[in-house]
């Protein structure tokens, strides 16, 4: 078969993670008989600096003419790149809301997985660690807090900042009925997670949820709130199984869930619609610190082909071959540089580009 995928190479290490991905992918599409082609679209930074946007419209039209696109990363230093002295609907992340918004993209999975191999390179100490976790965390992606109206005006003398936070039935039941649906195919359990004790919109999702477990008599859920989920994931993460919930506290509860599994590095992400498009991206950021030095893990976007072929090309069994090959290189002891032992022993260190290529070796 042969595939169409948009590839958003974006900014700071997202050029050289993408490149390894694909590296992988083409691999892959020799093994198994496939045909992958690649058509680059511009965002975030990289477009801002060639089109004075962070998003065109063709850019819109050529992700939606794709099968899936498969991206890495966008944004710059938030203090000194200039692209922050622009309007905010001008800068590089304006460029993914659009396209998320736009392609209705309101799923967003990102599996937070220990690797037996990793336990070292996790913060948490041995006891909490324990049999290790496995979780997914279901974000909503296209309402509340990100897409709500937002205003700074003067007023009585002085600037006053507005950002609302808005979700309906509808945008709480489908997400609900995604985060119950993947919970079948997994452990069974779904912890909501909300602020139903302060929020309007939480205690909507709380009703909405109920609803939507009403229909799922197989899943065991219950409702906690979001300060204490972030504080139960690093006491127990063991203990999650879906988080479902909304779209500021999934991004944040997302970033955190990332490095008790070691590294942001691992941790890749899928956003879907109603129909088998995706966008896949790693979790992380652009880590324009790190950008061009060769160091950064590219493991959460080969992570993310892999999900791109699992969910949006129903691949199963290539998506299998690519995470065992990344268990398989982690178990023969390489390691880029953010998820080496904390006693750094045993294993190797290794930059990008290798990374990449020993994952290959494997497949
Ligand atoms: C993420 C990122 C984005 C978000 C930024 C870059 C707008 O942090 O995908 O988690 O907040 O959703
Ligand atoms: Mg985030």
């Amino acid at each position: 078969m042969t595939y169409n995928i948009g590839v958003i190479k974006g900014d700071g290490i997202g050029p050289e993670i993408v490149t390894e991905a694909v590296k992988v992918l083409d691999a892959v599409g020799a093994k198994f008989g496939h045909q992958f082609n690649y058509n680059e679209i511009l965002m975030g930074g990289c477009s801002i600096d060639t089109t004075g946007e962070p998003l065109t419209d063709e850019a819109i039209e050529a992700a939606k003419a794709s099968d899936a696109v498969l991206m890495g990363s966008i944004g710059g230093n938030t203090s000194t790149s200039p692209w922050y002295k622009l309007p905010a609907d001008k800068r590089p992340e304006a460029g993914l809301l659009k396209l998320r918004k736009s392609l209705n993209l309101f799923a967003n999975l990102r599996p937070a997985y220990l690797y037996e191999e990793l336990k070292e390179a996790c913060p948490l100490r041995d006891d909490i660690i324990g049999e290790g976790f496995d979780m997914m965390i279901m974000r909503e992606l296209t309402g509340g807090l990100y897409f709500g109206e937002r205003s700074t005006k003067e007023e009585n003398g002085q600037l006053v900042a507005r950002d609302s936070l808005t979700y309906s039935e509808t945008e709480i039941r489908r997400i609900a009925k995604r985060g119950f649906d993947i919970a079948m195919k997994r452990r069974k359990k779904v912890t909501s997670v909300d602020k139903a004790n302060v929020l309007d919109s939480s205690r909507l999702w709380r009703k909405i949820v109920e609803e939507v477990a009403a229909d799922y008599p197989e899943v065991s859920y219950e409702h906690m709130l979001v300060d204490n989920c972030a504080m139960q994931l690093v006491k127990d993460p063991g203990q999650f199984d879906v988080i479902l919930t909304e779209n500021m506290f999934g991004d944040i509860l997302s970033d955190e869930a990332s490095m008790v599994t070691g590294s942001i590095g691992m941790l890749s992400s899928a956003s879907l619609n109603d129909t088998k498009f995706g966008l896949y991206e790693p979790s992380g950021g652009s880590a324009p610190d790190i950008a061009g030095k060769g160091i950064a893990n590219p493991i959460a976007t080969i992570l993310s082909a892999a999900m791109m072929l699992r969910y949006s090309f129903d691949l199963d069994a290539e998506a299998d071959a690519i995470e065992s090959a990344v268990k398989k290189v982690l178990k023969d002891g390489f390691r880029t540089i953010d998820i080496m032992p904390r006693d750094g022993s045993n294993v190797k260190q290794v930059g990008t580009v290798d990374m990449g290529t020993l994952i290959v070796e494997r497949l």
